[in-house]
């Protein structure tokens, strides 16, 4: 199975004017969204088609503002999601060239999932927006995005790993809500938690993968979260209000070696783009390079054979794939200032000067 990741980090770089030739996808959507009000008709429709509701207990009475920001985060993550499902179900629908489905069961059964997918994003993103409005902060507003993929095999590719980075991601939300005196939305997000467990499952299945890839999943963040969705979807400077959201975005780090030449070769090739964040020391550089796979302590490794092109730094680093503790499933790669140890995922967050780089397998 050829991953998406490597090979979009490729094009995200060295193909750019062939990505943003195609009009880029922005909102409202044609049933308004994401300005829908409750009660409204626009809202039963969606719920109808999500199979479900939006949760009608209301939001706690206060909340930190950390817990804000990961509701934030929530629902600008959300609304890209939306943004892609509904340009997805729009390039099968339409017969797009390399969205086409041949068997007529199988390309209802596929339409009708990511529809009702769509419908639960959009119920997700409203939730989100809805908990940040509620405590008087203005909603997150949806941006334009460009999805670096023009294939169905590619797209479900790409589907899977921003599902597994939101696995990670949502992690660290509940564990903050925990630390915040913010329980009262444990439940809630964690129900969402496993909501997107079930779609990464059927994503992984129509790739041919089995469908639960590891015994716990990987660990993210908010910081990689949020710098993830930046670099590789959002149209620069489309957002109109995501710098309220007090997250970094940091610099990009892209993977430029698939993923069976990675397990095959226990190397990973990077590139960075040095534009707004620096490289600091050309070659002898005291940055290091860390994985975060799974639940485990994060692994360190040194950055080797850096060349140096203007803002381009293109460098390698180990990777100790091992198939029963080190390596599949998502693996989250980041450059940090020092060689640590980092004892967490948070650690590793706090030190990064770019990332995430992403990397699947199996
Ligand atoms: C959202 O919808 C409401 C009610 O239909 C309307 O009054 C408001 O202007 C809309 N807001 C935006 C930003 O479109
Ligand atoms: C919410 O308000 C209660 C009562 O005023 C207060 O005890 C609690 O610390 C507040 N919680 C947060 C997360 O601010
Ligand atoms: C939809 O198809 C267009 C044209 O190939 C492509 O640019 C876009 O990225 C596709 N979107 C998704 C979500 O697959």
């Amino acid at each position: 199975m050829v991953s998406f990741v490597a090979q979009a980090s490729l094009i995200g770089l060295s193909c750019l004017p062939a990505l943003v030739s195609a009009a880029p996808f922005s909102f409202p959507l044609s049933n308004g969204f994401p300005n829908i009000t409750a009660p409204s008709n626009q809202l039963t429709i969606i719920q109808n088609k999500a199979h479900g509701s939006l949760p009608n207990g209301g939001p706690p009475a206060n909340i930190s503002a950390n817990t804000l920001t990961s509701l934030q985060l929530i629902a600008f993550n959300e609304l890209s999601e939306v943004a892609f499902f509904t340009e997805l179900i729009s390039n099968v629908t339409n017969n797009v060239q390399g969205y086409r489905i041949q068997d007529g069961a199988t390309r209802r059964f596929i339409l009708e999932t990511l529809k009702n997918v769509q419908a639960q994003e959009e119920l997700h993103a409203l939730n989100a927006n809805n908990a940040v409005n509620h405590f008087s902060q203005n909603p997150i507003q949806a941006c334009q995005y460009n999805f670096p993929v023009s294939n169905f095999e590619d797209a479900i590719a790409l589907a899977s790993t921003f599902t597994d980075v939101v696995l990670g991601t949502l992690q660290d939300v509940v564990t903050l809500f925990g630390q915040d005196g913010d329980s009262g939305l444990i439940r809630g997000v964690a129900s969402v938690i496993g909501q997107e467990g079930e779609q990464d499952g059927y994503y992984r299945s129509i790739q041919g993968k089995l469908p639960s890839a590891l015994p716990f999943l990987t660990a993210s963040t908010r910081e990689f979260a949020f710098s993830a969705l930046n670099q590789l979807f959002v149209v620069p400077n489309s957002c109109p209000n995501s710098n309220i959201i007090k997250l970094p975005v940091f610099g990009a780090l892209s993977v430029l070696t698939t993923p069976d030449v990675i397990v095959d070769s226990q190397k990973v090739s990077f590139m960075v783009d040095a534009t707004t964040t620096n490289w600091p020391s050309g070659s002898s550089t005291p940055l290091s390079l860390v994985y975060i796979n799974q639940q485990n302590t994060p692994v360190v490794q040194q950055i080797e054979n850096i060349q140096v092109q203007g803002t381009t730094v293109t460098f390698d680093a180990a990777f100790p794939f091992s198939k029963g503790t080190f390596g599949n499933g998502l693996t989250i790669a980041a450059v940090t200032k020092t060689s640590g140890p980092f004892a967490s995922v948070d650690a590793v967050a706090q030190d990064t000067l770019f990332g995430p780089g992403l990397i699947e397998i199996n």
